[in-house]
């Protein structure tokens, strides 16, 4: 048994997320470690609300609510959701807990030990009537080159271009509309990830299953001068800085999200009896571990991350697979959050069951390039694959074993060639599905599991039991039973996609409530197997989406 850790990246706090996020990072990871499990791996899935930053500080701002009180909240609106979406998480924790702040001190320590922390002086942005610096963002004024009125301290909107505070014309607050804004100095730590750029690119040559485009981030990052980086901001809601004249400053949200991967492990460890975050973490010479992001998170994994466990001088467990994904664009756009643009995942709930969006989502993967999420093109996808062919494969042999076999699977007869046939195309198929999955390529593994549907639907069209039925009970017999099987195989090799729906269909054969185990005996015995077992009855499992209902969606989710 391998022992695999899967992480995706941390959702930031500050608001419901959309289908781009979870594309991007959530649900792969959790189709993958659903995978592994039905393969018999011992896996451990970790995720957790990414709590510090400016952006939950502005939120809450927004929201009128304290921070700590407006995370807790935040936190549990996003783990119903991804319950909801069937993310199997083994534990989702939230980067402001008590094992995150401990950990992010210990590495600044150790850190800091190692002579890899430098203190520096900058200037910033000091609001006399907030009484505290701002951080860029905080800073609105007018854009020097387009005119714009609201331009951030380090962005224009207006006109896309990077800003520093001092380029605004007229610059304000955004927290009080303070305008009698000073420069002052202030005292930051940076870590001196330029010292680390050897050790990092050895580790990095060491890694061989990462995706081209994640390989030439990292080493871009690394032929350009490695820039040290301030790890510290002038907040007051983040992890304190256990440093004298330090006591009213943070560290830099970036730099304790990634080390809360370990920290929620932590809070998973202390949440029962019998489980050790160090056979994850520490010296786990025997652990796989693959992480899941989107490609603006890539650095942050693959040089600044690793900088803090490298540096640490400890042996922490670095990454062996970062599985990088492009962007889900919306309807010819992009997703945007603070245009609330797109489709959000608690108004995705509202309107179509979860599987339906996860079947879309792993079938459109942007893996190699972005993929444009449209509302006609998922309408269309969804009814062809998981109402035409899995879910009529499914209720309609069920429902002839009704009318012909009383609910069993029919004894006697003996499989013909085709039987036979389909059995070793069967194994052919299951053999490439598992190495789609294995290789994490989602957009081949949704294929090749539509593939083996319609290949059971084709061989049900020629074997047609319920005309077999007429003339010769034991051929409809062999083509009923094959047929049920077939569904059943069809539903183990689905469930990691679509979960929810590849449980009614297990649950009709009894099999519900476990994680069902990947296939390993020859297809042929599968397929012929069971004669004699009870088949529940089973409700159409999918409905088409109705032309009305594509309507509906398209007035709220498209763009006109
Ligand atoms: O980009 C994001 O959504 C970040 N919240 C991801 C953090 S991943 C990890 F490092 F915590
Ligand atoms: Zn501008």
């Amino acid at each position: 048994m391998t022992k695999i850790l899967i992480t995706s990246a941390l959702p930031y706090v500050n608001g419901v997320k959309h289908l781009g996020n979870l594309i991007g990072s959530l649900l792969p990871a959790d189709v993958h470690a659903r995978f592994r499990r039905q393969v018999g791996d011992e896996v451990l899935f970790i995720c957790a609300t990414d709590e510090h930053g400016t952006p939950a500080e502005l939120a809450a701002l927004r929201a009128g609510e304290e921070i700590g009180a407006f995370c807790a909240r935040q936190h549990a609106i996003q783990a119903d959701i991804y319950r909801r979406f069937g993310l199997s998480f083994d534990y989702f924790g939230r980067t402001s807990s008590p094992q995150n702040a401990t950990l992010t001190q210990h590495f600044y320590r150790r850190l800091d030990a190692a002579g890899l922390i430098d203190e520096r002086e900058l200037q910033q942005v000091w609001s006399p009537v907030d009484q505290r610096f701002l951080p860029d963002r905080y800073v609105l004024g007018t854009c020097p080159h387009c005119g714009h009125g609201e331009a951030r301290g380090d962005q224009c909107d207006g006109c896309g271009a990077l800003l520093d505070p001092d380029e605004l014309i007229a610059p304000r607050s955004a927290l009080s509309g303070d305008t009698s804004l000073e420069i002052r100095s202030t005292r930051h730590l940076f870590l001196r990830q330029s010292k680390l750029v050897e050790r990092l690119r050895g580790w990095i040559d060491q890694r061989s299953d990462w995706p081209a485009f994640v390989v030439s981030t990292a080493k871009s990052w690394l032929t350009a001068e490695l820039q040290d980086r301030c790890i510290t901001r002038d907040l007051a809601w983040g992890v304190p800085v256990p440093r004298a004249g330090f006591e009213s400053k943070v560290f830099y949200v970036w730099f304790d999200a990634p080390i809360g991967y370990i920290a929620a492990t932590q809070e998973w460890a202390a949440a029962a009896v019998d489980r050790d975050w160090r056979r994850w973490w520490w010296q786990a010479k025997d652990v796989r571990y693959i992480q899941f992001l989107g490609k603006d998170n890539v650095p942050f994994h693959a040089v600044s991350f690793p900088a803090t466990l490298l540096g640490s001088g400890e042996p922490w467990t670095t990454v062996d697979v970062i599985k990088g994904f492009h962007w889900l664009t919306y309807e010819g756009g992009k997703f945007s959050t603070s245009a609330q643009r797109g489709v959000f995942t608690d108004a995705a709930l509202e309107e179509l069951p979860a599987d339906l969006w996860r079947w879309w989502l792993i079938a459109n993967a942007p893996e190699s390039a972005d993929t444009d999420f449209s509302v006609q093109r998922f309408v269309a996808d969804v009814n062809k694959d998981l109402a035409d062919v899995f879910g009529n494969l499914a209720n309609r042999i069920i429902s002839f074993s009704h009318v012909a076999f009383d609910g069993r699977i029919p004894e006697g007869g003996e499989p013909s060639a085709l039987e036979l046939e389909l059995g070793a195309e069967f194994d052919q198929r299951i053999v490439s599905l598992r190495r789609h999955h294995e290789a994490l390529e989602f957009r081949a593994a949704a294929a090749e599991t539509r593939a083996i549907w319609r290949a059971a639907n084709a061989y049900l069209q020629q074997a047609a039991p319920w005309t077999a039925i007429k003339s010769d009970r034991l051929k409809a017999a062999v083509a009923t039973r094959t047929g049920l099987n077939l569904v059943r195989l069809s539903a183990v090799l689905a469930w990691s996609i679509i979960p929810e729906l590849s449980e009614k269909v297990l649950a009709a054969f009894g099999r519900g409530g476990v994680v069902p185990d990947w296939p390993i005996k020859p297809c042929g015995e599968l397929l012929d197997g069971d004669a004699g077992n009870p088949v529940a009855k089973l409700a159409p499992i999918v409905s088409k989406i109705s032309a009305d209902k594509t309507g509906h969606l398209a007035r709220r989710f498209g763009v006109a």
